[in-house]
Order: structure tokens, then C-alpha cells, then sequence
């Protein structure tokens, strides 16, 4: 244990002015917040609800594609160059088949946009075109999380919904992506890569613990929403009792 630690330490003192490192030392704290919010534990107990998942993939829908137009309208930025990976990590079509299999063809007139994914998505389009340099935490943060914990929360979210093969969980699938932890290796080390002022790299390490905390919001909005429907289908006569799972008719635009 002993061992263990100075060796960490060791590797820490080495690589302090890589950005990769300080990104994962500044938003440590956030990531123990964002594994222990409630739908992050449905997850890690394997009881990830549909009607869980389902508002998570809209939520993502939104995100994904804030994040991956502002890469790529920005993609010959000095700071995006290096870690615009589209081919490997994008996931929007993804999140697109995994909407369609749950909603069906009409998923786009039936999905929403909570209030805390809007306000992460005005950020994204905010720093795209303001601060381009600034995309890199929130890439970090989604790309390097759904290549990490991601992959186990995939499989998880099978067994829990009980979906048959991959359908609708293309949303945790790489393809392009071999081995995920040589690719975080290549990852990090195109971030170090970027040239930055001191008064940037301090922009960035803000900019990721605030990730961290628009996903986080995400989180909890969805677990408010899912409690009012809840709620809402306990008051009601039991005729009109939903099936568990089915937030269809409960809320005007699911
Ligand atoms: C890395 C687990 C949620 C973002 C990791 C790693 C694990 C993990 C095991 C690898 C750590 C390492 O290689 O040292 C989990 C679990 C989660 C979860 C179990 C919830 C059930 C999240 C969320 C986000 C996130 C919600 C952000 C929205 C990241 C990032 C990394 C990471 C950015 C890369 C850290 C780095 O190497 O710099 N996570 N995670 N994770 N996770 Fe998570």
C-alpha cells in the first residue's frame, strides 16, 4: 500500500505540467460527486430503469450535438486540432439509432430537452464560439468518461433493462476504438500536446470542473423528472396506471 502510494506520488511529480494530469487532479472531487449522484448508482446497482435510460439518451442527444458541431466548426483551432477525433469517438448517429429503436421513427417529435441540458448546451455553443480552446474539457469529460466507467455501464444497462444483443445501447459501442486504453493514452497525450498560456490552462481546468457539473445537474434534473412522473401516476386512478417503464403518456412530449 505504502509502495503503492509513493509510486503514485512519483508519476504525479513527473508529469505535473501535463495538462492530462492536472485535468484528472482538478476534477476528481467532481467525479466522485458525479458516481454518487442517484442515477450514476441505479447504474452501478444494475437497476437502470428504461424510462431512466431513455431520458438519459435525450439528454445526450442534445449534448452530443452541441459538443460535436463546435468541434467540428472549430476542428482547425490550434487547441481543438490535436484531439478532434471524429471517426473514433463521435456519437451522435449513435445516440440517433439507440432514440429510434426506443421511440420509434417519430423519436424527434417525442424526445426533451430538460432545463439543465439546455443550460449545459448553451455553454458548449457558448465557448465554441467564444473560447474555442475551452472545448477541450467538456470533450475530456464526455469522450475519456464513456471510454472509461462507459464501456461497464453498457453491459450493466443490458442485463438491467434486459435488452437483447447491443440494440439500443450503441451509445457505449466504439468501434473505431480497439482498445480503449491505448486510445485514452493517445488521447492524453494530444492534449499535452496543445500549446496553452498559463491564463488558458487555468480556463480549461475551470472549464472541465464545470463539466462535471452541467453533467451532474443533467443527472438530477432527470431524477426530478422521472419523481414528478411518478408522482404524478400515483395520483391517478388505476385505470390509467402507466406500465413501469413507460413514460409515454405521462409527459406530453415523451
Ligand atoms: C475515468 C468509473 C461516471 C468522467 C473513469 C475510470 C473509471 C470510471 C473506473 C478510469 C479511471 C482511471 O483510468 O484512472 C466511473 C463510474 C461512473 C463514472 C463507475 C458512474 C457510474 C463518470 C461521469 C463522468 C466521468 C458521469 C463525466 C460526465 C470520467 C473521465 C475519466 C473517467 C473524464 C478519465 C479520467 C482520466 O483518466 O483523466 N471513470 N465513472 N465518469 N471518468 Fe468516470
Amino acid at each position: 500500500m505504502e509502495t503503492e502510494m509513493k509510486t503514485q506520488t512519483a508519476a504525479e511529480q513527473m508529469t505535473d505540467r501535463d495538462l492530462s494530469e492536472q485535468i484528472k487532479k482538478v476534477t476528481r472531487e467532481s467525479h466522485v460527486r458525479a458516481e454518487n449522484t442517484e442515477l450514476m448508482l441505479s447504474f452501478q446497482r444494475g437497476q437502470v430503469s428504461l424510462a431512466q435510460y431513455k431520458l438519459l439518451l435525450c439528454s445526450l442527444y442534445a449534448i452530443y450535438q452541441a459538443l460535436e458541431e463546435e468541434l467540428d466548426k472549430n476542428s482547425n483551432h490550434a487547441g481543438v486540432a490535436p484531439i478532434y477525433f471524429p471517426t473514433e469517438l463521435a456519437r451522435l448517429e449513435s445516440i440517433e439509432k439507440d432514440l429510434e429503436y426506443f421511440y420509434g421513427q417519430d423519436w424527434r417529435d417525442k424526445i426533451v430537452v430538460p432545463a439543465a441540458t439546455k443550460r449545459y448546451c448553451h455553454r458548449l455553443r457558448q465557448i465554441g464560439q467564444e473560447n474555442p480552446a475551452f472545448l477541450v474539457a467538456h470533450a475530456y469529460t464526455r469522450y475519456l468518461g464513456d471510454l472509461s466507467g462507459g464501456q461497464v455501464l453498457g453491459r450493466i444497462a443490458q442485463k438491467s433493462m434486459g435488452l437483447k444483443g447491443n440494440e439500443g445501447l450503441s451509445f457505449f459501442a466504439f468501434p473505431g476504438v480497439s482498445s480503449p486504453n491505448l486510445f485514452k493514452q493517445l488521447y492524453r497525450s494530444r492534449m499535452n500536446s496543445v500549446e496553452l498560456t498559463e491564463e488558458e490552462r487555468n480556463g480549461v481546468l475551470e472549464e472541465a470542473v464545470r463539466a462535471f457539473e452541467f453533467n451532474i445537474q443533467v443527472f438530477d434534473d432527470l431524477q426530478t423528472m422521472l419523481k414528478l412522473q411518478n408522482d404524478s401516476t400515483l395520483s391517478k386512478p388505476v385505470k390509467t396506471l402507466q406500465v413501469p417503464g413507460t413514460i409515454t403518456n405521462t409527459f406530453p412530449l415523451l
